[in-house]
């Protein structure tokens, strides 16, 4: 069977170290890996706008800067088809034959819906499309019959719903006509759930905790240095806690042995400096200063891809572009092939025109 990976992010803002760790990175690797047949990498623009249709500039305005960072980490129009969701009206028709598959009580109880309409405060008037959005989601990933999907931990409920779409939907119309779809998380704890810079669970550009992949380097100097630690560390020489600290969790994310030896010669690894810290002795500075080398390192890389892609924005909305159109074409035989087997075929099905003809000479 081939090996398709399909995945995306909705332009709402330029994309941070969270994604990166979270989903961008693996995404990147997978792509390099050779292994997979299609890469698909969509800009959820429609996705996007269930929850900001009041605010389209908002959404257009991100398209490139979602396409930047894309390709800024590595992901690369030859290896990948780069693409807009809005683009490919196929999604909404798939959308529209999935939702007949799908319960409002089960749409209800998906956890990143509830979670998001509290978060919007959209509670007991809850715009149609934004509820229906695990089923338009379903549609993204079953166009490109993709079995692997690169996402993020929060992204799990939506993986369930669509399983569950293809289910009913191969048990209803014939076995085999969707792919079965299969999520990729993060194996590192700490990439799963990159918390904010001031040591919030989520990430977000409301609340200004986050360090975006475009920051620059004094940027992101000054996001590490005001980083949230441990409360209770007021002395260097006090012992120091690691659970919650939010400098020890992106050490975690990010840092790699050989940058000790680099950086910070005394240690030889992180359990090693985590043992002083939580002895007592170790500054928070210090360890700060260290998490500013490991990011700047693997920041400097992204950041000078996206100073060369930032001159030439014409191709950046060419690719796009080009991806979309290479996508429709691919989207267009799911929803053929979808149609088929829900028999709604009828100008195409030869053989019932020629059956039904031969029934009424016969009456
Ligand atoms: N829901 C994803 C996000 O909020 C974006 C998305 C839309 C997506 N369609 C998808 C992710 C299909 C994976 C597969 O970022």
């Amino acid at each position: 069977m081939s090996k398709i990976i399909l995945t995306g992010d909705r332009p709402t803002g330029r994309l941070h170290v969270g994604h990166y760790v979270g989903s961008l990175k693996r995404r990147v690797e997978l792509q390099n890996s050779g292994e997979y047949d299609s890469v698909y990498i969509m800009i959820a623009d429609a996705q996007a706008l269930t929850d900001n249709f009041d605010n389209p500039e908002k959404v257009r305005s991100n398209i490139s800067e979602v396409a930047l960072d894309y390709m800024s980490c590595g992901l690369d129009p030859a290896k990948s088809t780069l693409f807009v969701q809005s683009y490919i009206s196929e999604l909404t028709e798939l959308t529209f034959y999935y939702a007949n598959l799908v319960t409002v009580s089960r749409l209800k109880r998906n956890p990143t819906v509830k979670s998001e309409i509290q978060l919007r405060g959209f509670n007991s008037s809850i715009p149609v499309g934004f509820f229906t959005y695990p089923i338009s989601q379903t549609a993204d990933i079953t166009a490109f019959k993709a079995n692997v999907v690169p996402v993020g931990e929060d992204q799990l409920p939506m993986l369930e719903q669509a399983r569950e779409i293809v289910r009913s939907f191969n048990t209803t119309y014939g076995e085999e006509v969707l792919v079965m779809p299969k999520a990729f998380l993060p194996e590192n704890q700490a990439c799963m759930r990159l918390p904010g810079t001031d040591g919030k669970a989520k990430m977000s550009k409301s609340l200004g905790n986050c360090i975006y992949l475009s920051d620059t380097e004094e940027e992101v100097r000054k996001k590490i240095m005001s980083m949230y630690t441990d409360p209770t560390h007021l002395q260097v020489s006090d012992p120091g806690h690691i659970e919650g600290n939010t400098v020890f969790t992106y050490l975690d994310a990010f840092c790699k042995d050989e940058q000790f030896a680099e950086y910070l010669p005394e240690y030889a690894n992180l359990d090693e400096l985590k043992e002083h810290y939580q002895r007592g002795g170790l500054g928070d500075v210090k360890v700060k200063k260290f998490l500013n080398n490991v990011l700047q390192e693997e920041l400097a890389p992204i950041r000078a891809r996206r100073k060369e892609w930032e001159k030439d924005i014409p191709a950046v909305y060419e690719i796009l572009h080009k991806g979309s159109i290479e996508a429709e074409k691919v989207a267009a035989q799911t929803l053929a092939d979808v149609k088929n087997s829900m028999k709604i075929n009828y100008f195409e099905d030869h053989a019932l025109i020629t059956e039904q003809a031969e029934r009424f000479k016969a009456e």
